[in-house]
């Protein structure tokens, strides 16, 4: 495995390209697929980067050049990952609560595509009868992943058509003879269990018994990765095995084989990303010390908005003493990073390295306050080249008039 950046090398790009800077390390993505294409050897399986987590050009190029397929969610990641060089074929769109007009958008780029709603298979099966194969995401009413804001198969989840509702489901296809090809769930992210995906399969090979043209089962992504020091992610050589054995004997009872398709982000990306930023200000208020740093919740926004732990390094002074700090941003809100964090002491301009800044992150990134999104970094082949300019004025003003 490649070894995570140094803290000198961290400093040293902090030099080189400014902070708050975003540094990906090309090789972890790579690895990360190779590990999912090992632990699956041997079942009929595809994978599709689901580009929500990081849609970086240079970022969808490596992984394109990798073999991985990507998986969008809207119009214009169709249109990134085109840019990027993958072929139609390669390319899976799984959206929710879009419009009629962007799905026939998509079609017509010839991408795959999953649909979540009765009322627009409607529509797609008037206009398309059976000439256009056809995914359908159901909502399998499994409650999994790391917090509510991230579950999305349970009871309540907008997502996906209930599977309460296949009646309705079964009663539209026969009349407008829709071609479903494939039935999609995605229960969340960070599922670590690898039991939760053996719940999705066994709902899906139950309903599948109903779709006689269905030839391929998408899992959807939610594979866990370590954020904090010791903790694990899903075990994925156990992952492979179950899918396997699952698939295999269902083939044996009865005859029918089906394609897996899973659509990993985190997976791929999370822990290949550093965010870097310097330590503006140290404030101790008495009881809490703050180090006061160069970027914010416009730039990372996890910790706030899932109470997500990221892991902090201070690279310029990594055998300091110990003290405790809340790691707090620069907007104009409670941004904490980390609180009462155990942290080699920190001086004004130290650097620190915020971990798993790779899915979700960059990608999630505003310009509230009207600061600037940072820059971002690729390494690749020991090689650091810039992939993003950070903003410049004229970012903030492009699109508006004087008013
Ligand atoms: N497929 C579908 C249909 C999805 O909606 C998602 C994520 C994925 C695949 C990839 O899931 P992953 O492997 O990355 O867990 N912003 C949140 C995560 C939201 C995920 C949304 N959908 C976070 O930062 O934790």
């Amino acid at each position: 495995m490649a070894a995570a950046l140094s803290h000198e090398q961290l400093t040293a790009l902090a030099r080189e390209f400014g902070t708050p800077l975003y540094v990906y390390q090309a090789d972890r993505i790579g690895e990360q697929y190779q590990k999912l294409t090992s632990a699956f050897k041997g079942t009929d399986v595809r994978f599709f980067y689901a580009a929500k987590a990081l849609t970086n050009l240079s970022i969808l190029h490596y992984i394109r050049d990798t073999g991985c397929g990507v998986d969008c969610s809207s119009y214009n990641e169709v249109q990134l990952a085109l840019h990027a060089g993958f072929k139609p074929a390669n390319i899976l769109y799984t959206s929710n609560n879009v419009s009629f007009e962007e799905i026939c958008a998509v079609q017509a780029t010839g991408a795959h595509m999953n649909i979540d709603s009765l009322s627009n298979l409607r529509k797609f099966g008037e206009k398309f009868g059976h000439t256009v194969p056809v995914g359908v995401r159901l909502r399998p009413n499994i409650m999994a992943g790391g917090n509510l804001k991230i579950s999305t198969g349970h009871d309540e989840s907008k997502f996906g058509i209930p599977v309460e509702q296949l009646p309705e489901l079964l009663d539209l296809i026969a009349e407008t003879s829709l071609h479903i090809k494939t039935l999609h769930i995605h229960t969340g992210s960070e599922i670590k269990d690898v039991e939760v995906f053996a719940k999705g399969i066994e709902v899906l090979f139950e309903v599948a018994r109903q779709f006689p043209e269905v030839e391929v089962i998408d899992l959807g992504g939610g594979f866990k990765v370590p954020y904090k020091p010791g903790e694990e992610g899903t075990d994925i050589p156990a992952l492979g095995k179950k899918v396997k054995e699952e698939f295999d004997s269902l083939e044996k009872n009865t005859g029918r084989h089906y394609q897996v398709w899973f659509e990993p982000g985190k997976y791929m990306v999370s822990e290949c990303g550093y965010l870097l930023t310097k330590v503006n200000v140290l404030k101790n208020t008495g009881s809490i010390v703050f180090a006061g740093v160069d970027t914010g919740l416009n730039h990372l926004i996890r910790p706030m908005f899932y109470g997500a732990y990221h892991a902090i390094e201070n690279c310029s002074n990594p055998d300091g003493v110990v003290h405790t700090y809340h790691v707090a941003g620069n907007i104009c809100e409670t941004d904490n990073f980390a609180e009462n964090r155990a942290l080699p002491e920190i001086r004004e301009g130290d650097i620190l390295a915020i971990r798993n800044a790779g899915a979700y992150c960059f990608e999630m990134s505003s310009h509230y306050n009207a600061r600037f999104k940072p820059a971002e970094v690729m390494i690749e082949n020991g090689k650091a080249r810039l992939i993003r300019r950070r903003d410049v004025l004229e970012d903030l003003l492009r699109g508006q008039e004087r008013g």
